[in-house]
């Protein structure tokens, strides 16, 4: 028996949906943007991957942990899409832009083996735990001063993928049954995937006006994300900062020195054959979430949201 609930929960997004919905921050903003259409076709290649290996699974608990994988992230999909089409009713172009990510998976699905894509799966949804856990400390900052609305459904995602954070690689252990296989394809996935969230930024750069993004590409970028990190950490003076482009704030500007080597090293150890993601430190955050969602409230109005029946 799986712990995991699928709850079905519709956020309403309309055209009202600021792109830049988080203005103190929105170079995080930009990345949580990225993230939603990035999700759109990665959920649905976990959704057909994992289909496709149930029916080689012989234990009926991992069985079990499988369907309830699939349908939570169906779920997530499900909400990203309608985040993303209220998106490209203000900007149209991005319709490019989605089904060039969406594609960039369903290519995946034609040319690798199901042992590469589970092992795909398993890679990236094991970086979820460390790198939610920081955005997740720090929700003051980079999800409650945002637009409510999207806000709400970035941190029902995010506490979702910190719940199934074992789930990818449970079916993964069960079909490949070889340990060192995910972390030998590793640098294979993580080009992939760095490629589509490059592309995916390439895409606003082209379809949403910078009064509107509100960040750039370079801010955002692994290699910016990288460089804003480090140069937001040196002792600058702020005439430095600007001349750099360093305002707004880096987006993991809330998070210590200390949290981000963690984050750091726990990513290494998270590609590692033998890492065990229900052992991670998880954020406490979640743990509030899922009791506002017991006690019955609105979570797709987090802050404000009151109880409604079910
Ligand atoms: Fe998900
Ligand atoms: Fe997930």
């Amino acid at each position: 028996m799986t712990d995991l609930q699928i709850r079905k929960i519709d956020f309403g997004f309309d055209e009202t949906i600021p792109f830049q919905w988080l203005p103190s921050h929105p170079k995080f903003g930009l990345i949580a943007n990225a993230i939603s259409i990035m999700a759109i076709g990665f959920e649905k290649f976990i959704v057909i991957n994992t289909r496709a290996a149930i029916p080689l699974i012989e234990d009926p608990a991992v069985v079990d942990e499988a369907e309830a994988f699939l349908r939570q992230e169906a779920q997530h999909a499900k909400n990203h899409r309608k985040h993303v089409a209220a998106l490209i009713g203000r900007y149209p172009g991005l319709k490019e832009t989605l089904d060039e990510a969406i594609g960039a998976f369903d290519h995946l699905v034609e040319t690798r083996s199901l042992e590469f894509r589970l092992a795909y799966t398993a890679d990236l949804e094991s970086t979820f735990t460390p790198v939610f856990k920081v955005m997740l400390d720090h929700e003051d900052v980079l999800f409650r001063p945002g637009d409510e609305r999207v806000a709400s459904l970035f941190l029902w995602h995010f506490v979702e993928e910190v719940e199934h954070r074992s789930s990818a690689l449970v079916v993964c252990d069960a079909v490949v049954k070889n340990r060192y296989y995910r972390t030998r394809v590793a640098r294979t996935v993580f080009r992939h995937i760095m490629r589509v969230y490059r592309n995916i930024l390439a895409g606003f750069e082209k379809h949403v006006p910078e009064a509107d993004r509100r960040a750039r590409y370079r801010d955002v970028s692994p290699d910016g994300v990288r460089r804003e990190e480090v140069l937001a950490r040196l002792p600058l003076r702020s005439s430095w900062r600007t001349r750099l482009g360093m305002f707004p704030p880096s987006p993991f500007a809330p998070a210590s020195n200390r949290e981000m080597l963690v984050m750091a090293y726990r990513l290494m150890l998270s590609q590692t054959p033998h890492h065990r993601p229900e052992r991670e430190p998880l954020p406490r955050f979640a743990d509030g979430w899922f009791a506002r969602y017991d006690a019955g409230y609105d979570v797709t109005r987090f802050y404000t949201g009151l109880p409604v029946p079910r």
